[in-house]
């Protein structure tokens, strides 16, 4: 196992319906970027403002046995990169906003989002399975989706359940995720790629302006790399995930065992 490596954020414009199109993008700017890891935004493969459920059927993907799973798998195989996506999944007659990780080997991992952002609540299923980290080559990864970043459980679950690095796909309208996710980087002392998309969508009677400035964040809140908010880019870092299995913040205090768990009951009720 490589002790440092190499991660990137891939931001870009997803065509609204332009599967090939964005997917040819995902290749792409993974070949360019060489990374070891690389994360996608939300939505990557087709856009976000849908008018309704069977719109996003109509361009959700087969995670199982679809096409576009098998070509990302040669991609990422090809560049002997993991690959980190969201995309609308469709399994039987649900579809859910999802992210999946693709290693080199080919295994395939599937996050279904848990907190839908406004009207996603109308368009997709909400997630139905349990959080959880992937042991892989590079590290130990976590999946979460955008506006999961609003509730501190999710990264603390994913810290929890051992993720060095956290992958963050996102499509951001509210411009304050970025700075909330040092708080989430340094409370739990995991590495966090947010991977934001650029431009905008007015389809269905509102315009919605995405935030761009992707992030990749130290197991200590450091700012390692960060895009603009309105270019098409990789940024890239040099990780050494195993730093964040180093939950000590000083030579007293452990950022999990110092938890008083026995006050917090109320947090699940
Ligand atoms: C979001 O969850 N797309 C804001």
């Amino acid at each position: 196992m490589k002790e440092i490596i190499k991660v990137s954020c891939g931001q870009f414009f997803p065509k609204f319906g332009d599967t090939a199109g964005n997917l040819e993008q995902v290749y792409r700017m993974s070949e360019e970027a060489q990374s070891d890891l690389i994360v996608f935004p939300e939505l990557a493969s087709s856009g976000y403002d849908f008018h309704d459920h069977e719109e996003a059927q109509s361009l959700a993907l087969d995670l199982v046995d679809g096409p576009e799973v098998y070509k990302l798998a040669e991609a990422a195989k090809n560049t002997g990169t993991h690959i980190v996506l969201g995309l609308p999944e469709r399994s039987l007659d649900k579809v859910y906003n999802s992210t999946v990780l693709i290693e080199p080997g080919g295994q395939v991992t599937i996050y279904r989002k848990l907190h839908l952002f406004d009207k996603e609540k109308d368009i997709f299923d909400p997630g139905n399975a349990q959080l959880s980290v992937v042991e892989t080559e590079i590290g130990r990864i976590g999946l979460m989706l955008c506006f999961d970043w609003i509730f501190p459980e999710v990264t603390r679950m994913l810290a929890l359940l051992g993720a060095q690095i956290i992958c963050h796909p996102a499509n951001l309208v509210l411009d304050y995720c970025q700075r909330a996710m040092f708080a989430r980087a340094v409370e739990n002392g995991v590495f966090i790629l947010t991977c934001n998309r650029i431009g905008a969508e007015a389809r269905t009677g509102r315009e919605l302006s995405f935030t761009g400035c992707s992030q990749i964040l130290s197991n200590r809140g450091g700012l390692l790399a960060k895009a603009d908010s309105d270019s098409e880019e990789n940024i890239s870092a040099e990780i050494t995930p195993v730093a964040a299995d180093d939950k000590m913040i000083t030579e007293t205090n452990h950022l999990i065992n110092d938890r008083r768990t026995e006050f917090y009951g109320g947090l699940v009720k």
